[in-house]
C-alpha cells in the first residue's frame, strides 16, 4: 500500500476526537449512500480501544435518525476466543458502547463465535453466514460495503497478526487459529473476504502506531507478513485511513488546517 495508490484516502486530523468525528461522518455517508443505492448496508466492526469512541458518537446520534439502522446487518472483523459476555469480547464492547443504542433487530447483529470448542469449524460456519447474507455483486466473494479495522502497535490488523498462517490464506474468508504471541486463537476476516469490499476504513489514533502507519503507507514490497495491515488493499473499493496528527507524525502529512 502507498500514499501514491489511487484508491486510498488518508485524512489527518488534529486530534484523536477530530478523527473520530471524521471517521463518524465517513460511516455514516457510507452506510447512508449503502441503503440509498442497496436498499441495505452490510459493514463489519472492528475491536480493540479505538473504535470504542466512534460507537459512542454514533450511539449518542442515533436519536437523529439521520442513520437507517434498520437497514443494516452487522458483522465483526474479528474476535478473541472468548464468551460473548467477556470483557475481552469485542462483540461485547460494540454491543454495550453502540448497538444496545440504536435501533437495530438483534437478528441483524452477527457475533463471530470465537468461545466455540472447535474454533475452526465455527469459522467455517459463520463464513457461511456471510456468505448467505451479503452479497457478491456478480463476484464470487460477499462483497461488505464497509468493514472498519483498527491497526495493532505490530501492525496486526483485524486478528491477521505478523508472521501467521492467516496472512496466507487464500481460500477461506474467515479463519481460525492460534496466535503465538498472543498465546491464544483468534477468528479473523481474511484478505480475500477484507480486499472484495467497496469500503475499508481504518481508524487509527497515538503517537505508538506512527512507526507502522509510515511503514504501511510506505511503498516497501511485501511487508505484509511483518505489517499485515499493509496487505490492505480493496481491489475494486475504497481505502480510507483516518489518523490523528500523533499517528501520522513521521508520514510528513500535515493535518487537516495545519
Ligand atoms: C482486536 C482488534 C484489533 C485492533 C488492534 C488495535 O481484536 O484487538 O480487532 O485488530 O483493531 O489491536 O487495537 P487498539 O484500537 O486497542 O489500539
Amino acid at each position: 500500500m502507498s500514499v501514491s495508490d489511487s484508491n486510498i484516502r488518508v485524512i489527518v486530523e488534529r486530534t484523536s476526537e477530530q478523527a473520530t468525528a471524521a471517521a463518524a461522518g465517513l460511516f455514516k455517508s457510507i452506510v447512508c449512500e449503502s441503503v440509498g443505492r442497496r436498499g441495505c448496508c452490510h459493514l463489519a466492526l472492528a475491536g480493540g480501544t479505538t473504535p470504542h469512541a466512534l460507537y459512542q458518537r454514533l450511539a449518542a446520534d442515533a436519536t437523529t435518525g439521520e442513520l437507517p439502522w434498520r437497514s443494516v446487518e452487522i458483522f465483526f472483523g474479528d474476535e478473541r476466543d472468548v464468551p460473548q459476555d467477556h470483557v475481552e469480547s469485542n462483540y461485547r464492547m460494540a454491543q454495550r458502547v453502540l448497538l444496545d443504542h440504536v435501533p437495530i433487530s438483534p437478528e441483524r447483529v452477527h457475533p463471530m463465535p470465537a468461545d466455540a470448542e472447535n474454533i475452526e469449524s465455527a469459522a467455517s460456519e459463520y463464513e457461511k453466514t456471510v456468505r448467505r447474507l451479503v452479497p457478491c455483486d456478480g463476484g464470487d466473494i460477499p462483497r461488505f460495503d464497509l468493514i472498519l479495522l483498527g491497526i495493532g502497535g505490530d501492525g496486526h490488523t483485524a486478528s491477521l497478526f505478523p508472521n501467521t498462517d492467516a496472512l496466507r490464506e487464500t481460500g477461506r474468508l474467515v479463519y481460525a487459529g492460534f496466535v503465538p504471541v498472543l498465546g491464544r486463537k483468534r477468528m479473523t476476516f481474511t484478505y480475500p473476504l477484507i480486499n472484495a469490499a467497496r469500503n475499508v476504513m481504518f481508524l487509527v489514533t497515538g503517537s505508538d502506531k506512527a512507526q507502522v502507519v509510515l511503514g504501511i503507507l510506505g511503498d516497501s514490497p511485501n511487508i505484509k507478513s511483518q505489517l499485515p495491515a499493509a496487505g490492505v488493499h480493496p481491489a475494486n473499493g475504497c481505502l480510507i485511513m483516518v489518523l490523528d496528527a500523533a499517528a501520522a507524525r513521521l508520514t510528513g502529512i500535515a493535518p487537516k488546517g495545519a
